[in-house]
């Protein structure tokens, strides 16, 4: 390291005392990363602050010293966001990690950025509520992160994303300044809502060290089913049908080659018989009526052909391990490093896009694993591609890039996004304006520039 550079830490050191700051090797490269694996770490340094004020010295400090700063989370992000592999400060919220309040009248909980999805839902549980938002990440994702990316999950289709239950923001602005965004209040015609800028901003707009979140009442008892789908067009049928009839908590899907990883993986085979598509729901199932209604909703899809077979869990631990089929996919394909594809359409455009994806990876992608699941009943599609043996791995992202590429003209045909709800980050930089006009990408670069003048924030994620 430069001595400037290690003068220049030794200074943020003094500025805040209660920071703690760590520069071993097997920090930088553990801090250095998220999920996605496809960049090697290389940050300066790793700040981890104790206090709201000691991210304003942090911020302040890089600033004045030109130093580019990756807000940091649990770093199980998908698109790169939380990545620092050119000299940056990662600034990690791990230890902000505390519940401040709770109010019973306003049902508001009030957290620091650091703490896990997970402790935010038992926190939620042991006043009697629930904290909605739900995924796999659960025990490793911080909500700061969550908020940062608007995180979707399993139970959209029920409760919506992240944005829906942020109450309040508090924030810290690149030059230092505290905003407290919205505090609360249910109703506040007051002008612009800030609060909404920072969710889903990618660490680029300012940094997220407290949150009110609402809570609501615990879903009465539920029911999980899976379901054998024999083919595509079915799938959005059975969706049909389930959702006219039932009160659904999630509906999520996944095709024969995800479950072929995930059993691989340790979960239990679904059905006998290999089935080219699975769905598994979750709905309310508080009494026998509705118990009836669910039965009566799979023999009709029976007998339309729409599902071969069906199982319903009787009890906590087949409901988790039906679960388990959808939720172990990302781990299980984990090891073999993805190119992922997180993608949204209209729900109505769901089945007609799907035959042409089905189309444009047959063509592209001959024999290549292709494993398709997500949150179908939001319209959000995971797409993830796996590289043949042998295939180096530049070889293949090109590859994976020249099909992105054609994958996001077919969701400008139809008005889609290149991402439902991991973010841009890195990895889907190239096709934002895809998704977004020029005339978008433009303010929000504005917006950037009000916000973050000396472009510290998060630099190159996003957009350059
Ligand atoms: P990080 O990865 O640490 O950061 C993500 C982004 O937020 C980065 O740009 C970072 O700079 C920024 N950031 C982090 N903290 C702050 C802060 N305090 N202030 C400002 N910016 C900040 N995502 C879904 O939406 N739905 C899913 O179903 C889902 N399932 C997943 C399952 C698995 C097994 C895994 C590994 C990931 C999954 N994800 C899912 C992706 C990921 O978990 C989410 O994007 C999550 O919200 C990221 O939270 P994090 O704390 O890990 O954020
Ligand atoms: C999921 O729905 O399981 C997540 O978004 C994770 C992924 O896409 O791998
Ligand atoms: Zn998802």
């Amino acid at each position: 390291m430069s001595d400037y550079r290690l003068q220049a830490l030794a200074r943020l050191a003094r500025l805040a005392p209660g920071l703690v700051l760590k520069t071993d090797p097997a920090d930088l490269e553990h801090y250095g990363r998220d999920w996605t694996r496809r960049w090697t770490p290389a940050p300066l340094a790793v700040a981890l602050p104790a206090s709201v004020e000691d991210v304003q010295a942090v911020l302040r400090w890089a600033c004045a010293d030109g130093v580019a700063v990756v807000p940091s989370g649990g770093r199980t992000g998908l698109s790169g966001g939380a990545v620092a592999a050119k000299g940056e400060l990662v600034l990690s919220l791990e230890r902000m990690n505390r519940a401040l309040d709770f109010d019973p009248v306003d049902r508001l909980l009030t957290v620091q950025a650091g703490m896990p999805l997970e402790a935010v839902q038992r926190t939620a549980a042991d006043h009697g509520l629930l904290y909605p938002v739900d995924f796999a990440a659960r025990g490793s994702c911080a909500i700061g992160g969550n908020i940062a990316t608007n995180a979707g999950g399993i139970r959209v289709i029920r409760y919506g994303n992240t944005r829906e239950w942020v109450a309040g923001l508090k924030v810290v602005t690149a030059q230092g300044e505290v905003l407290e965004l919205n505090r609360g209040l249910v109703k506040n015609a007051s002008g612009y809502d800030l609060r909404h800028l920072f969710i889903g901003s990618e660490g680029t707009l300012g940094v997220i060290v407290e949150a009110t979140l609402r809570l609501t009442d615990p879903p009465p008892p539920s029911q999980v089913m899976l379901l054998a789908v024999p083919e595509l067009d079915a799938l959005m049928r059975v969706f049909g049908a389930f959702r006219s009839h039932l009160r659904l908590q999630a509906f999520e899907f996944l095709n024969d080659r995800g479950a072929t990883h995930v059993v691989a993986h340790g979960a239990q085979p679904p059905f006998a018989e290999v089935s080219p598509y699975y769905v598994v729901t979750e709905f309310d199932a508080a009494s026998d009526d509705d118990q009836n209604a669910a039965l009566a909703v799979f023999e009709q899809c029976l007998e339309q052909g729409w599902v071969s077979d069906g199982v319903i869990a009787q009890s906590q631990a087949q409901a988790a391990a039906l679960w388990r089929l959808r939720e172990g996919i990302t781990e299980a394909l984990a090891p073999r490093k993805p190119y992922k594809n997180d993608i949204s359409v209209r729900i109505s455009a769901i089945p007609a896009f799907m035959h042409a994806m089905q189309d444009l990876f047959e063509r592209d992608y001959p024999g290549f694993d292709v494993v398709w699941f997500g949150h179908i009943g939001d319209g959000n599609l995971h797409i993830n591609v796996l590289a043949p043996d042998g295939m180096a791995q530049d070889a293949f992202i090109a590859r994976c890039e020249q099909v992105t590429k054609a994958l996001s003209e077919a969701l400008v045909r139809v008005g889609g996004s290149i991402s439902a709800e991991h973010g841009i980050g890195l990895v889907k930089k190239p096709y934002l304006s895809g998704t977004r006009s020029d005339a978008e990408i433009a303010l929000m670069r504005a917006v950037r520039a009000a916000l973050d003048p000396a472009g510290i924030l998060n630099p190159g994620k996003l957009f350059d």
